[in-house]
């Protein structure tokens, strides 16, 4: 176990997001497309230097995020949103800033969600002088997914503008076509959305200088068909030589790149043991609750800090598949504050850690002190297997918020 890292605590691999973006960057030079980082999955700035090489920017859901892009990652930054408001494209364009933020323009790419707000930003974009490459998300109403709050395409989708929507309006100065309509998806689900983008919206293709095919690409995980992938972006670029081709992967770049490592504070009974943690269901790992989803577990006394488990680890099963079978579960008083149900080879103590894997994408983007629950320490264990404290939060983080 290492020691020193108090719990509750996220822990991210520099090993893990390294060979990450080597699998990435590997997609980017046989295909010569560019390679942003979808800020919202991960945006901490102590993980930028193992990033910056390889990524060729950032794209941003907010004027925050533009500017952790633009002063912390480097490179491009590329917004979109599903509407801006006025304030936000006037610090997205530099023409106003918050205290101790330059004046500076935050982005290079803009990518508006209906032509309504393109028509309305469009007088200050040329006010602004600054150099902007704008563009449009469309939905090519092809679903992949079975869940529609994770389907941008799902009936009554708000998320990009449908072709019947596109006709008739006008386009005129607009460079650029995205859409993001994946998650957690094979290299297949996006060439059968590539060829229903095509024949949807193929008239307007040949005049776009700069395609975004966005992100949920799932290319970092075992198994992914990075060959499909490439052949795909291959052939459309046979078929658009002189549009630049963008994607944006977020979960991609730092999958199964960080833990969460918790404590055991108590173990009660009401029918079945449950264990209850130093770390919260609904604050440390909400996307448990509301995707749902079950993370992979295990507790394993030589833990090193590293985001995979060894090989003395006791991965939790499900309930029954080990000896002890227990109820994960956090402090907070919310009934639902519960992991699940897995399984152990000994029974768990107070004291006991456990790690959860897969912490890193989405979840410290998430969390939350509701019941003024301790935010947990950000660690960076660097290559040679060195955990360094980050960040630890205190009172002051909580009541700064509210
Ligand atoms: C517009 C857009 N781009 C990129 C992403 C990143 O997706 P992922 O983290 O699944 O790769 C998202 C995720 O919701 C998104 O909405």
């Amino acid at each position: 176990m290492t020691v020193g890292i108090s719990t509750p605590a996220y822990v991210v691999d520099a090993a893990a997001i390294r060979r990450n973006a080597a699998i990435l960057a590997d997609v980017k030079r046989r295909t010569g497309c560019r390679m942003l980082l979808a800020l919202k999955a991960f945006s901490m700035p102590a993980a930028a230097p193992l990033l910056n090489d390889t990524i060729d920017g950032t794209c941003a859901s907010s004027v925050h995020e533009a500017r952790l892009g633009h002063e912390v990652f480097g490179g491009e930054t590329h917004a979109y949103a599903a509407a801006f408001s006025a304030h936000d494209m006037r610090e997205l364009l530099g023409l106003e800033a918050e205290a101790g933020q330059r004046r500076e323009p935050l982005i290079n790419h803009i990518t508006f969600n209906s032509l309504a707000q393109w028509q309305q930003f469009r007088p200050l974009l040329a006010e602004s002088g600054t150099e902007v490459a704008c563009g449009l998300r469309v939905n090519p109403e092809h679903s992949e997914g079975a869940v529609p709050r994770y389907d941008p395409c799902a009936p009554g989708s708000r998320l990009g503008i449908r072709r019947t929507d596109i006709e008739g309006g006008e386009l005129a100065g607009l460079s650029g076509l995205h859409f993001h309509t994946l998650c957690e998806q094979d290299a297949d689900a996006f060439e059968r959305t590539l060829s229903v983008f095509e024949a949807r919206f193929g008239e307007w293709l040949e005049h776009v200088r700069w395609f975004n095919f966005g992100g949920g690409h799932h290319i970092t995980r075992a198994g992914y068909d990075i060959d499909r992938l490439c052949e795909a972006l291959d052939g459309f670029r046979t078929r658009y030589p002189r549009a630049d081709i963008y994607l944006e992967p977020g979960e991609a770049w730092v999958l199964n790149a960080g833990t969460l490592v918790a404590t055991i504070l108590d173990v009660v009974r009401n029918d079945v043991e449950i264990a209850i943690l130093d770390a919260s269901c609904v604050c440390h790992m909400p996307d448990v609750l509301e995707m749902p989803y079950r993370p992979r577990v295990f507790r394993d006394p030589d833990w090193d800090g590293a985001a995979e488990p060894g090989p003395a680890a006791d991965r939790g099963g499900v309930p029954g598949e080990k000896s002890f079978t227990v109820r994960l579960a956090g402090p907070s008083c919310l009934a639902g504050d519960v992991i699940g149900d897995y399984s152990f080879a000994t029974p768990l103590r107070p004291g006991d850690r456990l790690v959860f894997e897969d912490m890193a994408l989405y979840t410290m983007v998430k969390t939350t002190t509701f019941n003024g629950i301790r935010l947990p320490s950000i660690w960076l264990r660097d290559g040679t297997g060195d955990s360094k404290l980050i960040r630890a939060f205190d009172y002051a983080d909580f009541i700064s918020r509210l």
